[in-house]
């Protein structure tokens, strides 16, 4: 706990306690560095790859066959201290243990780089790069500040993709639930199934300035009222869709102010669900309802698919493991499913035997927001299932 909170003053730190550390940031690198530095004093070799990805191998460890566990440091904006951070210091624990009583083990800690994705719209970046599945079209996304993926790496001394590091045998990785789940259930930990599908859109509604003042509103052409017709049709669309979610939470006018109707407005759309079929069906709905609601408001609107990722089961193998070990440590357990996206997708997706540890949220669930929160006694549970579980994988 009193790393998270080491963890948690790195990057912009808001009054209410909210973090922001962007992927692929100097903030994100910071917080690499002083894990590093944790992981050395556990007596692990620390190494990283051309993504910036970092790789904690106990000193003695055979490289063949690996079992990995850990997570990510990047953060949502004003974000939370518990998503990434606690499946990073939970993994250092674990692994520090079992190797300890285990010397040779083939174990290592794995931090991820830029999971969450906000900043350059694609989520999983360091987890992608290892499984091989990032390209030119993904180094040249740039941020808000026109700053493009392969500028950011070089600024922080990484050469970037292609990244030449054998995928591990198993990967566990524990992390917040980040939703209510656990704590209706009466679990300390989560057994997670599998992981929902997510797609990603970016709109542009194009319409016409004008004088707020003296332009009839039957002649207007706003794009701001086509972008919010879009957010209520979706949400509509979303209900009828069983597990079905979208959001629109980064919408722009173009040269905002209050005396001007907004003729230009940009978008992002992020729509989840746990089956491909439910997953398919609010694709197709949102640059069907985008060109309705454009029409709507005498605008136009253009539509850009960013990436898709498909709903994915779990590895068993790992997920046995799990609840083996909850078991035998009288921990209590429920199964889920995660609504939120997570690097264990893309490695289970690259044919890695990938498999979550879900720990109870406080807050009702809150995430991606400064309140998000565990109990210690959970935290200490969950370190305690992990280590068991890589024990019964190696
Ligand atoms: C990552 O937290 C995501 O699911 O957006
Ligand atoms: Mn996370
Ligand atoms: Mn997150």
């Amino acid at each position: 706990m009193e790393r998270l909170d080491l963890l948690a003053r790195i990057g912009a730190v808001g009054a209410d306690g909210g973090i922001t550390r962007p992927g692929l940031s100097t903030a994100e690198d910071e917080a690499h560095a002083l894990v590093a530095g944790w992981c050395e004093e556990a007596g692990m070799a620390v190494s990283r790859d051309r993504a910036g990805n970092l790789y904690a191998r106990p000193s003695g460890s055979e490289a063949a066959a690996e079992i990995w566990s850990g997570s990510h440091l990047d953060t949502v904006p004003s974000g939370g201290r518990f998503d990434g951070a606690l499946g990073v210091v939970a993994a250092i624990e674990a692994v520090a243990e079992v190797a300890a009583d285990r010397p040779g083990a083939p174990l290592a800690v794995v931090v991820f780089r830029d999971e969450e994705g906000w900043r350059f719209g694609d989520g999983c970046f360091g987890s992608r790069c290892l499984a091989g599945q990032v390209g030119a079209e993904d180094l040249a996304r740039r941020d808000s500040a026109g700053v493009s993926v392969a500028e950011a790496l070089a600024a922080l001394g990484l050469a970037g993709p292609p990244v030449e590091v054998a995928l591990p045998a198993a990967y566990i990785e524990a992390h917040i639930e980040q939703g209510p789940i656990l704590a209706s259930a009466g679990a300390a930990v989560g057994d997670v199934a599998g992981i929902v599908g997510i797609a990603g859109f970016d709109l542009t509604f194009h319409g016409a300035s004008g004088h707020a003042g003296t332009v009839p509103m039957a002649d207007r052409n706003d794009a701001f009222s086509a972008c919010a017709e879009l957010a209520l049709r979706l949400r509509e669309r979303a209900l009828e869709i069983p597990g079905s979610v979208a959001t629109i939470g980064d919408v722009s006018v173009a040269s905002p102010a209050a005396n001007v109707i907004p003729g230009a407005v940009r978008a992002t759309v992020d729509v989840r669900a746990p089956s491909r079929e439910a997953l398919d069906a609010i694709v197709a709905a949102v640059p069907a309802l985008a060109s309705y609601a454009a029409d709507r408001h005498g605008c136009s609107v253009d539509a850009t698919r960013g990436w898709r990722s498909e709903p994915l089961e779990l590895s068993g193998r790992v997920r046995d493991a799990v609840r083996a070990a909850a078991a035998g440590l009288a921990v209590p357990i429920a199964e889920l499913v995660s609504g939120a996206g997570h690097d264990a997708g893309v490695l289970a997706d690259a044919g890695v035997d990938a498999g979550m540890l879900f720990v109870r949220s406080l807050n009702g669930g809150a995430s991606h927001r400064p309140d998000e929160l565990s109990d210690e006694a959970d935290v200490a549970a969950a370190i305690a299932v992990l280590a068991e579980t890589l024990r019964s994988l190696l």
